[in-house]
C-alpha cells in the first residue's frame, strides 16, 4: 500500500470515528477483550462442574486430562520461545524479592513446563528441578512426571515453586504430595489465578477455578499444614492476574 492510501485511509477512518460509525483501534480492543471475557464466563458457567467452592473442568478421565494438559504446549510453544528471555527476567526479579526464598536452597517446580522458572531459580544460585507432563523433548531442567505424583522423599524439600494450581486434577493429592516432601519450614511459593469473584475466569486448559486466590490459598495451607506468611500481587511484573502466596509448612522434623 502506498503512503498516500495510508494516509487516506486513515483520514476515512478519522471522518467515521467522529460520525460514530468506526470505533478507533483502542475501542476495538477493549471491545474484544471485553466479548473474550464475557465467552470465558459463559463457558465457565454452563459447562463446568460447580458443586462446591472450587469449581472444577468435567473431564470424563484422569486420561482425558492428562491428554488435555499435555496438549498445551504445542499450541503455546513459538509465544514462549519468542518472549523467553523477558519471561526469564521476570522470573529472576520476582524469585529475588522474595524474602522467604532466598534461605530455601533446593527448589522443586510444579508444571514448569520448558523450565524458565527452573533456569531462573539456578542463575539465583538454587539447586532446582522442574517436573511437568510434557516438557519437549531434550529438556535438561524438567522431568516428566506428574506433579500429583513426586519422586522425591519425605520431608526432602525446601522450597515448592508452582504457579498452575489450576491445572490440578484432583486437589487432595497434589496437596498430600505437597505436604509430604516439604520440610518443616520449607514454603510453598504459589502464584496464583485471582478467581470469579475478582473479575477473572479460567481459560481454555484450566482444570479447576475458586472465587478469590486468597480463599484457594487458604484451602492449600490447610491441606498441606502450613501457614500463610505473606501475600502480594505481580502487577510490578506485568502479572496482575496473580497474586503470589508464601506458605510455611508447620510441624516438626521426623526422625
Ligand atoms: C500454565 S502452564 C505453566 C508453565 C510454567 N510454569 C510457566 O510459567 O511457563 C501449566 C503447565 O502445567 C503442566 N501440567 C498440567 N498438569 C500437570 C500435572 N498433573 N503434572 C505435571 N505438570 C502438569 C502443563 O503441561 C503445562 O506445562
Amino acid at each position: 500500500m502506498t503512503v498516500l492510501m495510508k494516509i487516506a485511509r486513515g483520514a476515512v477512518r478519522r471522518v467515521k470515528r467522529v460520525m460514530g460509525r468506526v470505533p478507533s483501534e483502542q475501542e476495538s480492543l477493549e471491545l474484544r477483550r471485553r466479548e473474550k471475557a464475557e465467552r470465558k464466563r459463559l463457558a465457565f458457567e454452563t459447562t463446568w462442574q460447580h458443586d462446591g467452592p472450587v469449581s472444577r473442568r468435567p473431564y470424563t478421565s484422569y486420561d482425558e486430562y492428562v491428554a488435555h494438559q499435555s496438549s498445551k504446549l504445542e499450541i503455546a510453544q513459538d509465544n514462549l520461545v519468542q518472549h523467553e528471555q523477558e519471561r526469564f527476567t521476570s522470573f529472576v526479579d520476582r524469585f529475588r524479592q522474595c524474602e522467604e526464598l532466598a534461605s530455601r536452597h533446593n527448589v522443586v517446580c510444579l508444571g514448569a513446563r520448558l523450565g524458565t522458572e527452573v533456569r531462573a531459580l539456578i542463575e539465583l544460585g538454587h539447586f532446582a528441578v522442574g517436573i511437568d507432563l510434557n516438557p519437549g523433548p531434550g529438556n535438561a531442567f524438567v522431568m516428566v512426571g506428574d506433579f500429583h505424583d513426586l519422586v522425591f522423599a519425605d520431608q526432602s524439600v525446601d522450597a515448592i515453586y508452582c504457579n498452575c494450581l489450576d491445572h490440578t486434577f484432583d486437589l487432595d493429592k497434589i496437596c498430600g504430595e505437597m505436604g509430604r516432601v516439604l520440610r518443616p519450614g520449607g514454603i510453598a511459593l504459589l502464584d496464583i489465578y485471582k478467581g470469579y469473584e475478582e473479575g477473572h475466569y479460567a481459560g481454555a486448559f484450566e482444570a479447576m477455578h475458586w472465587p478469590t486466590s486468597r480463599f484457594f490459598a487458604e484451602i492449600i495451607a490447610g491441606k498441606i499444614d502450613a501457614a500463610i506468611s505473606s501475600q502480594r500481587n505481580l502487577a510490578d511484573f506485568g502479572q496482575d492476574i496473580f497474586d503470589q502466596f508464601v506458605l510455611v509448612k508447620r510441624g516438626a522434623i521426623s526422625s
